[in-house]
């Protein structure tokens, strides 16, 4: 297996790893890991699974949930993002992070008491195999809390349409499952969950600001469709000039919808 996974359209480089961080620490992504905390109902002494853990941001809140008499691990396939999860987590002894991919966990089976994977299933190729893979490693009646977005609902407020699309095309490659929302319930259905729910958090943006979720966003898209030859440099500026403008005219906006999936190893 690659250390880093190619997932059909990015790389988890130091770089990435870097602007993936920055956009997490944003009020909106915190908000929507307290969301993904809450589902998870842990507690005290747990052994707790965070699948595709990125900078470590949530592992490390699951960790201070369960404590010093619980284990939260965390896996990654990159090593940039597990660089980030151990500055992170350093002085939490009940937190191991490995190299591990989700595909092929050496866990044995009924481990965990809860598994979080947010935002990582768009990635993988065989959903069914990595379901059944989470599945096999969590305990019966344990809880597995799944969050991603629906990228092709992504809507926003701008001049430029025929440009955004085309952009909007581009991030859809990025992405093996962009959408991957719609098709999530029998997924984890087929895979041995039962009480399947759904909660949809928005993240919303009516201001473009350094700091909120959408600005890093759209910039980061930006820059990915300059580096691929999708847009130039005079699109790209002329794109953003518009959100600038938007932004005075007290006219920006811009809405995605997460949706976070909570179910139990029957
Ligand atoms: C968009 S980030 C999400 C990080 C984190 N879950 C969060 O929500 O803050 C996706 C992460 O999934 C990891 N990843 C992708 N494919 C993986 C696999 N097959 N096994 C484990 N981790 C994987 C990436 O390296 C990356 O850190």
């Amino acid at each position: 297996m690659p250390t880093d996974p190619v997932n059909a359209g990015v790389t988890f480089d130091a770089k990435t790893a870097r602007s993936v961080e920055r956009g997490y620490m944003t009020p909106e992504i915190a908000h929507q890991r307290a969301r993904t905390l809450a589902a998870l109902d842990l507690q005290t002494g747990d052994h707790v699974l965070d699948v595709g853990c990125g900078p470590g941001l949530l592992v490390r809140e699951m960790a201070e949930v369960i404590g010093l008499s619980g284990q939260a691990t965390g896996i990654d396939t990159s090593t940039a993002m597990l660089d980030l999860a151990r500055e992170r987590c350093g002085d939490l002894p009940q937190v191991t992070l490995r190299d591990d991919d989700l595909r092929a966990l050496p866990t044995e089976a009924n481990h965990f008491d809860a598994i979080a994977c947010t935002q990582v299933l768009l990635f993988i190729e065989d959903l069914a195999a990595a379901l059944n893979e989470l599945a096999r490693v969590l305990k019966p009646g344990g809880r597995i809390a799944v969050l991603e977005t629906d990228w092709r609902g992504c809507i926003l407020n701008t001049d430029n349409n025929a440009l955004t699309r085309r952009m909007f095309d581009t991030w859809d490659d990025v992405a093996v499952s962009p959408n991957l929302p719609v098709r999530l319930h029998p997924l984890l259905r087929d895979a041995g969950f039962s009480d399947i729910e759904v909660e949809g958090i928005p993240i919303i943006n009516t201001t473009y600001e350094k700091g909120n979720f959408s600005s890093g966003f759209v910039r980061g898209l930006a820059r990915k469709c300059k580096d691929r030859g999708v847009i130039s440099d005079t699109e790209a500026k002329t794109w953003l000039a518009d959100f600038e403008q938007k932004d005075r005219d007290d006219a920006y906006f811009f809405c995605v919808n997460r949706y976070l999936f909570t179910a139990v190893k029957a």
